[in-house]
Order: C-alpha cells, then sequence, then structure tokens
C-alpha cells in the first residue's frame, strides 16, 4: 500500500530533484570497503549527482547493509558495467569530459579542470589505483595537489574534494538554480522518490 507523503517531504523533494545534477557522475571502479563506498554515496547526495557509474571487474560490489549512508543510497541511482568501452562511450557525451585520477606528468590539477561540462571522474581501487583496461580509455588525469608526507587521499575524501570543487564551479555558473533534467525525467523521478 502507497504510505501517504507529506506537503513538506513533497517540497524537500522538489528542491532536492531540480538541484540535482544528470550531467555530473562518478565511476567507482572497483572500490572495495564499504565504508568508502557509502562515504562516496553520501557526498555525492550532497552535491547532486543523480547517478553513479560502478565498474566491478576484480572486487566485488560491497554489501552495504544498514551502514549510516544506507540513506544516501537509497537517492541515488547506480548502474552497473563490466565492459569498460561501452561504459566510456556512453559518458562521453558530446561537448563532456571522462577523467581518471592519477599523478602522471600530464596529469592536471583539479582546480585546472571545467567542472561546468559533463563530467564523469573515475574514482578507482584503494590499493590498485585505476584499471589498465579503463586507464587505457580515459586519458585525461586529474589529481588534488598533496602537500604533505602521504602520497594518497582516501578514496572517498578524494571524491568529496573533487565534487566540492565541482560544485563550486557549477553554483558559480547558476547550474544548482534550474532543474537540470527535463520535465518527463522530473515526473519520474518524483514518482520514484515518493515511494521510497
Ligand atoms: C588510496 S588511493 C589509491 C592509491 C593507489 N596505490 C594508486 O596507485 O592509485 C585510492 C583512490 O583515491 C583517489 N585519490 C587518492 N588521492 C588522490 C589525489 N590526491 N588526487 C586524486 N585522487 C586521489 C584515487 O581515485 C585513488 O585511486
Amino acid at each position: 500500500m502507497r504510505r501517504e507523503i507529506s506537503e513538506k517531504r513533497k517540497q524537500r523533494i522538489e528542491g532536492v530533484l531540480s538541484r540535482r545534477q544528470k550531467d555530473l557522475t562518478l565511476i567507482m571502479d572497483n572500490i572495495w570497503d564499504p565504508h568508502n563506498v557509502s562515504a562516496v554515496l553520501r557526498s555525492c547526495d550532497a552535491f547532486g549527482v543523480s547517478d553513479v557509474h560502478l565498474y566491478y571487474t576484480t572486487s566485488q560490489w560491497p554489501d552495504l547493509g544498514r551502514k549510516s549512508s544506507g540513506s544516501a543510497k537509497k537517492w541515488i541511482r547506480l548502474h552497473q558495467h563490466v565492459d569498460a568501452g561501452a561504459m566510456v562511450e556512453v559518458l562521453n557525451q558530446e561537448g563532456g569530459q571522462v577523467l581518471r585520477t592519477g599523478f602522471s606528468p600530464t596529469a592536471r590539477p583539479v582546480m585546472d579542470f571545467d567542472f561546468t561540462r559533463p563530467t564523469a571522474v573515475v574514482l578507482s581501487n584503494e590499493h590498485r589505483g585505476t584499471s589498465p583496461e579503463l586507464a587505457a580509455l580515459v586519458p585525461d588525469e586529474v589529481y588534488i595537489p598533496m602537500q604533505g608526507m602521504v602520497q594518497s587521499l582516501n578514496v572517498s575524501v578524494a571524491a568529496a574534494i573533487i565534487l566540492y570543487e565541482a560544485f563550486t564551479q557549477r553554483h558559480g555558473a547558476g547550474m544548482y538554480d534550474a532543474p537540470s533534467f527535463g520535465a518527463a525525467e522530473l515526473a519520474a523521478l518524483r514518482a520514484d522518490w515518493y515511494g521510497r
């Protein structure tokens, strides 16, 4: 039986959906620790990421159970992939960019990218870094400049920093002021969210 939904909750859903960014997404590349996965999803919800792509070929998608961000997972659409080529092709929208994290000599700092463009960022496994077949398809590397003795951040922290940079740029460009989804997509999402 369908639950009654209050006017207040409807308004909250409307506001959140109107700020969702349909063309800003992450690819989780075999991130295995459920705490990290949960934390990444929580940041996605916070910065208005609507869809997340899961590339799990060497690790299993973790059981998130009732972890603290179970509620964040509820508001993000997850898409599973096993074919890196097909996934990158779909995400490489016209005028857009697919980036991966990395520190090779051609990598550029996060502040150098234009995140107002349709963007997908690959966040990778805690130990192995980016899957080689994915790296071969995604030449552009983004990094968060590190000033300390330790060489890398926790993957969920890296995700939050990259998303915050994207949020800052998009917010400045007014991209959170009007819905990025069209009316039909919004209606479908609204109907789905009312039932959650
Ligand atoms: C602990 S790091 C992985 C370190 C791994 N040994 C490697 O060679 O990539 C886990 C993930 O966090 C992200 N990450 C960590 N530090 C980063 C940074 N400074 N800039 C961008 N991404 C970072 C990347 O997605 C990385 O694959």
